[in-house]
Protein backbone atom coordinates (compact mmCIF):
# COMPACT_ATOMS: atom_id res chain seq x y z
CA UNK A 1 0.00 0.00 0.00
CA UNK A 2 1.67 2.99 -1.40
CA UNK A 3 0.04 5.65 1.67
CA UNK A 4 -0.44 3.95 4.95
CA UNK A 5 -2.40 5.02 7.70
CA UNK A 6 -0.28 6.79 10.04
CA UNK A 7 -1.36 5.27 13.67
CA UNK A 8 -1.73 8.75 15.18
CA UNK A 9 -4.60 9.82 12.87
CA UNK A 10 -6.29 6.70 14.03
CA UNK A 11 -9.65 8.05 15.90
CA UNK A 12 -9.42 5.69 18.96
CA UNK A 13 -13.11 6.96 20.29
CA UNK A 14 -15.30 4.33 18.71
CA UNK A 15 -12.79 1.55 20.15
CA UNK A 16 -12.53 3.24 23.57
CA UNK A 17 -16.32 3.41 23.45
CA UNK A 18 -17.60 0.31 21.67
CA UNK A 19 -14.90 -1.99 22.30
CA UNK A 20 -14.29 -2.82 18.57
CA UNK A 21 -13.60 -0.89 15.58
CA UNK A 22 -13.23 -1.50 11.78
CA UNK A 23 -10.09 0.10 10.70
CA UNK A 24 -9.32 1.96 7.77
CA UNK A 25 -8.12 -0.23 4.99
CA UNK A 26 -4.39 -1.81 5.81
CA UNK A 27 -3.58 -4.17 3.72
CA UNK A 28 -2.70 -4.10 0.02
CA UNK A 29 -4.35 -7.02 -2.39
CA UNK A 30 -0.46 -8.91 -2.20
CA UNK A 31 -0.19 -9.32 0.95
CA UNK A 32 -3.95 -10.77 1.28
CA UNK A 33 -2.89 -12.95 -1.47
CA UNK A 34 0.27 -14.45 -0.47
CA UNK A 35 -1.42 -14.38 3.61
CA UNK A 36 -4.09 -16.50 2.53
CA UNK A 37 -1.82 -18.88 -0.01
CA UNK A 38 0.51 -19.45 3.21
CA UNK A 39 -2.55 -19.89 5.63
CA UNK A 40 -3.55 -22.54 3.00
CA UNK A 41 -0.57 -24.64 2.96
CA UNK A 42 -0.20 -24.21 6.70
CA UNK A 43 -3.63 -25.97 7.29
CA UNK A 44 -2.01 -29.58 6.31
CA UNK A 45 0.71 -29.24 9.28
CA UNK A 46 0.31 -32.37 11.20
CA UNK A 47 1.33 -31.10 14.59
CA UNK A 48 -0.99 -30.19 17.45
CA UNK A 49 -1.09 -26.23 16.71
CA UNK A 50 -4.13 -27.04 14.07
CA UNK A 51 -7.19 -28.11 15.29
CA UNK A 52 -9.81 -29.90 13.53
CA UNK A 53 -13.91 -29.64 14.12
CA UNK A 54 -14.73 -32.25 16.35
CA UNK A 55 -14.84 -35.53 14.34
CA UNK A 56 -13.85 -34.29 10.98
CA UNK A 57 -10.84 -33.64 8.71
CA UNK A 58 -11.74 -29.99 8.77
CA UNK A 59 -9.50 -27.28 9.70
CA UNK A 60 -10.90 -25.03 12.54
CA UNK A 61 -7.96 -23.49 13.32
CA UNK A 62 -4.24 -22.77 12.86
CA UNK A 63 -2.13 -21.47 16.11
CA UNK A 64 0.99 -19.95 16.58
CA UNK A 65 1.91 -19.69 13.11
CA UNK A 66 3.75 -16.91 13.45
CA UNK A 67 6.55 -19.11 15.40
CA UNK A 68 6.93 -21.16 12.30
CA UNK A 69 6.32 -19.23 9.10
CA UNK A 70 8.24 -16.29 7.84
CA UNK A 71 5.22 -14.68 6.26
CA UNK A 72 3.57 -14.60 9.62
CA UNK A 73 6.42 -13.80 11.05
CA UNK A 74 6.94 -10.52 9.06
CA UNK A 75 3.03 -9.47 9.46
CA UNK A 76 3.34 -8.70 12.82
CA UNK A 77 5.40 -6.27 12.50
CA UNK A 78 3.72 -4.43 9.51
CA UNK A 79 3.45 -1.13 10.46
CA UNK A 80 -0.16 -0.67 10.13
CA UNK A 81 -0.97 -3.61 12.11
CA UNK A 82 1.53 -3.23 14.60
CA UNK A 83 0.89 1.16 15.10
CA UNK A 84 -2.37 0.42 15.14
CA UNK A 85 -1.97 -1.97 17.84
CA UNK A 86 0.28 0.37 19.73
CA UNK A 87 -2.22 3.03 19.24
CA UNK A 88 -5.07 1.38 20.84
CA UNK A 89 -2.93 -0.40 23.56
CA UNK A 90 -1.05 2.79 24.20
CA UNK A 91 1.95 1.11 25.10
CA UNK A 92 4.31 -1.05 23.65
CA UNK A 93 3.70 -4.77 22.83
CA UNK A 94 4.31 -8.65 21.81
CA UNK A 95 2.28 -10.83 20.33
CA UNK A 96 0.69 -12.98 22.85
CA UNK A 97 -1.47 -14.97 20.96
CA UNK A 98 -1.70 -15.85 16.72
CA UNK A 99 -4.59 -17.65 15.30
CA UNK A 100 -6.54 -18.47 11.85
CA UNK A 101 -9.97 -19.52 12.66
CA UNK A 102 -11.95 -21.28 9.63
CA UNK A 103 -14.73 -21.78 9.61
CA UNK A 104 -15.28 -24.09 6.66
CA UNK A 105 -18.21 -23.97 4.51
CA UNK A 106 -21.12 -26.36 5.85
CA UNK A 107 -18.67 -27.99 8.59
CA UNK A 108 -17.41 -24.41 10.90
CA UNK A 109 -18.21 -24.65 14.16
CA UNK A 110 -19.69 -21.83 16.08
CA UNK A 111 -17.70 -20.22 19.10
CA UNK A 112 -20.31 -19.65 22.33
CA UNK A 113 -20.31 -16.33 24.28
CA UNK A 114 -17.74 -15.49 25.95
CA UNK A 115 -14.94 -12.76 26.89
CA UNK A 116 -11.17 -13.55 24.95
CA UNK A 117 -9.54 -12.40 29.18
CA UNK A 118 -11.53 -15.03 30.93
CA UNK A 119 -8.98 -17.51 29.14
CA UNK A 120 -5.72 -15.26 29.42
CA UNK A 121 -6.51 -14.28 33.17
CA UNK A 122 -7.75 -17.33 34.28
CA UNK A 123 -5.72 -20.09 32.40
CA UNK A 124 -2.36 -17.97 31.84
CA UNK A 125 -2.77 -15.37 34.63
CA UNK A 126 -2.26 -12.35 32.24
CA UNK A 127 -2.86 -9.13 35.34
CA UNK A 128 -4.98 -6.90 33.01
CA UNK A 129 -6.91 -6.51 29.70
CA UNK A 130 -4.32 -4.69 28.52
CA UNK A 131 -3.74 -6.24 24.82
CA UNK A 132 -5.78 -5.79 21.63
CA UNK A 133 -6.94 -8.40 19.17
CA UNK A 134 -6.26 -6.97 15.31
CA UNK A 135 -8.73 -9.42 12.84
CA UNK A 136 -7.74 -9.52 9.60
CA UNK A 137 -10.86 -11.34 7.66
CA UNK A 138 -8.79 -13.22 4.57
CA UNK A 139 -12.44 -14.15 2.67
CA UNK A 140 -15.35 -12.00 1.90
CA UNK A 141 -17.40 -12.54 5.80
CA UNK A 142 -21.24 -11.62 5.80
CA UNK A 143 -24.27 -12.29 7.92
CA UNK A 144 -24.33 -16.28 6.93
CA UNK A 145 -21.23 -17.43 7.02
CA UNK A 146 -20.86 -17.12 10.71
CA UNK A 147 -19.10 -13.87 11.24
CA UNK A 148 -17.92 -13.03 14.74
CA UNK A 149 -21.17 -11.32 16.61
CA UNK A 150 -19.75 -8.49 19.54
CA UNK A 151 -21.76 -6.49 22.28
CA UNK A 152 -20.35 -3.32 22.49
CA UNK A 153 -19.90 -1.86 25.46
CA UNK A 154 -19.49 -4.99 27.09
CA UNK A 155 -15.65 -4.61 27.98
CA UNK A 156 -15.95 -1.90 30.31
CA UNK A 157 -18.47 -4.71 32.65
CA UNK A 158 -15.05 -6.35 33.71
CA UNK A 159 -15.09 -10.20 33.94
CA UNK A 160 -18.72 -11.37 34.19
CA UNK A 161 -19.24 -14.35 35.75
CA UNK A 162 -15.35 -13.89 37.56
CA UNK A 163 -14.62 -17.46 38.53
CA UNK A 164 -11.73 -17.56 41.09
CA UNK A 165 -9.06 -19.71 39.83
CA UNK A 166 -9.41 -21.96 42.58
CA UNK A 167 -13.24 -22.56 40.99
CA UNK A 168 -11.99 -23.47 37.46
CA UNK A 169 -12.29 -27.30 37.05
CA UNK A 170 -9.69 -29.29 36.08
CA UNK A 171 -11.46 -30.10 32.35
CA UNK A 172 -11.38 -26.59 31.79
CA UNK A 173 -7.99 -26.43 31.66
CA UNK A 174 -7.53 -28.24 28.71
CA UNK A 175 -6.28 -26.51 25.63
CA UNK A 176 -8.68 -28.27 23.66
CA UNK A 177 -11.67 -26.88 25.30
CA UNK A 178 -10.16 -23.20 24.74
CA UNK A 179 -10.53 -24.00 20.96
CA UNK A 180 -12.74 -26.19 20.44
CA UNK A 181 -16.95 -25.10 19.92
CA UNK A 182 -17.01 -26.60 23.64
CA UNK A 183 -15.39 -23.75 25.15
CA UNK A 184 -14.18 -24.04 28.71
CA UNK A 185 -14.89 -19.87 29.96
CA UNK A 186 -17.95 -18.73 28.57
CA UNK A 187 -20.45 -16.22 29.86
CA UNK A 188 -23.81 -17.81 29.95
CA UNK A 189 -26.35 -17.54 27.45
CA UNK A 190 -28.76 -15.82 29.82
CA UNK A 191 -26.62 -13.31 30.65
CA UNK A 192 -25.48 -12.67 27.08
CA UNK A 193 -28.58 -12.27 25.53
CA UNK A 194 -29.75 -9.98 28.13
CA UNK A 195 -26.58 -8.03 27.35
CA UNK A 196 -27.47 -7.68 23.56
CA UNK A 197 -31.05 -7.13 24.21
CA UNK A 198 -30.06 -3.83 26.25
CA UNK A 199 -26.26 -3.15 24.36
CA UNK A 200 -27.04 -4.36 20.64
CA UNK A 201 -25.22 -6.71 18.78
CA UNK A 202 -22.44 -5.82 15.74
CA UNK A 203 -21.23 -8.08 13.42
CA UNK A 204 -17.44 -8.86 12.46
CA UNK A 205 -18.57 -8.93 8.23
CA UNK A 206 -16.57 -6.79 4.89
CA UNK A 207 -14.70 -8.15 2.25
CA UNK A 208 -11.74 -9.91 2.00
CA UNK A 209 -9.09 -7.48 3.59
CA UNK A 210 -11.16 -5.71 6.39
CA UNK A 211 -9.39 -5.16 9.58
CA UNK A 212 -11.21 -4.70 13.08
CA UNK A 213 -9.74 -4.27 16.71
CA UNK A 214 -11.72 -5.85 19.64
CA UNK A 215 -11.05 -5.43 22.89
CA UNK A 216 -9.92 -8.44 25.46
CA UNK A 217 -13.14 -8.10 27.70
CA UNK A 218 -15.63 -7.46 25.26
CA UNK A 219 -18.50 -10.13 25.03
CA UNK A 220 -18.77 -12.22 21.64
CA UNK A 221 -19.50 -15.41 19.76
CA UNK A 222 -19.77 -16.78 16.21
CA UNK A 223 -22.68 -18.84 14.92
CA UNK A 224 -21.85 -22.16 12.44
CA UNK A 225 -21.35 -21.71 9.45
CA UNK A 226 -23.67 -23.21 7.28
CA UNK A 227 -22.92 -21.80 4.01
CA UNK A 228 -20.93 -22.57 1.33
CA UNK A 229 -18.64 -19.99 1.66
CA UNK A 230 -15.71 -20.50 3.80
CA UNK A 231 -14.68 -17.92 7.17
CA UNK A 232 -11.26 -18.04 7.28
CA UNK A 233 -9.88 -15.23 9.88
CA UNK A 234 -7.12 -14.37 11.34
CA UNK A 235 -6.66 -13.02 14.75
CA UNK A 236 -3.07 -11.23 16.04
CA UNK A 237 -3.63 -10.78 20.14
CA UNK A 238 -0.84 -7.73 20.76
CA UNK A 239 -0.26 -7.84 24.78
CA UNK A 240 1.42 -4.55 26.59
CA UNK A 241 4.84 -5.51 27.21
CA UNK A 242 4.69 -4.73 30.86
CA UNK A 243 1.34 -6.78 30.67
CA UNK A 244 3.09 -10.23 29.79
CA UNK A 245 2.13 -12.81 32.22
CA UNK A 246 4.95 -14.66 33.99
CA UNK A 247 3.94 -18.63 34.69
CA UNK A 248 2.66 -20.00 31.24
CA UNK A 249 1.93 -23.59 31.33
CA UNK A 250 -0.29 -23.58 28.02
CA UNK A 251 1.70 -24.55 24.95
CA UNK A 252 3.46 -21.77 23.18
CA UNK A 253 1.66 -22.34 20.05
CA UNK A 254 -1.16 -20.58 22.25
CA UNK A 255 1.18 -18.47 24.13
CA UNK A 256 3.80 -16.70 22.96
CA UNK A 257 7.19 -16.29 25.21
CA UNK A 258 8.83 -13.95 23.58
CA UNK A 259 8.00 -11.01 25.45
CA UNK A 260 10.09 -8.21 23.66
CA UNK A 261 8.64 -5.21 22.20
CA UNK A 262 7.98 -5.51 18.53
CA UNK A 263 9.49 -2.86 16.30
CA UNK A 264 8.08 -2.48 13.08
CA UNK A 265 9.37 -3.28 9.40
CA UNK A 266 10.74 -0.41 7.28
CA UNK A 267 8.00 -0.99 4.66
CA UNK A 268 4.17 -1.99 4.94
CA UNK A 269 4.85 -5.01 2.91
CA UNK A 270 5.78 -9.00 3.71
C1 LIG B 1 -14.47 -17.03 15.66
O1 LIG B 1 -13.50 -17.32 14.96
O2 LIG B 1 -15.59 -16.96 15.18
C2 LIG B 1 -14.29 -16.77 17.11
C3 LIG B 1 -12.98 -16.17 17.41
C4 LIG B 1 -12.81 -15.76 18.82
O3 LIG B 1 -13.70 -15.87 19.62
O4 LIG B 1 -11.74 -15.26 19.19
MN1 LIG C 1 -12.79 -14.99 21.38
Amino acid sequence: MSDPIRPQTIDVTRYERAGFFRAPDLLDPETLALLTARVEALGARPGPEVVHEKGTSAVRGIHGCHLYDDVCRRLVRLPALLGLAERLVGEPVYVYQFKVNMKQPGAGAAWPWHQDFAFWHREDGMPADRAVNIAVLLDPVHADNGPLRVIPGTHRLGLIDPAPAAAVADGEHDWRRHVSADLAHTVPDGVAESLARSHGTELVIGPAGTVYAFHPSVVHSSSDNRSADRRAMLLVTYNAVANAPRALSRPEFLVSRDTAALTPLAANTL
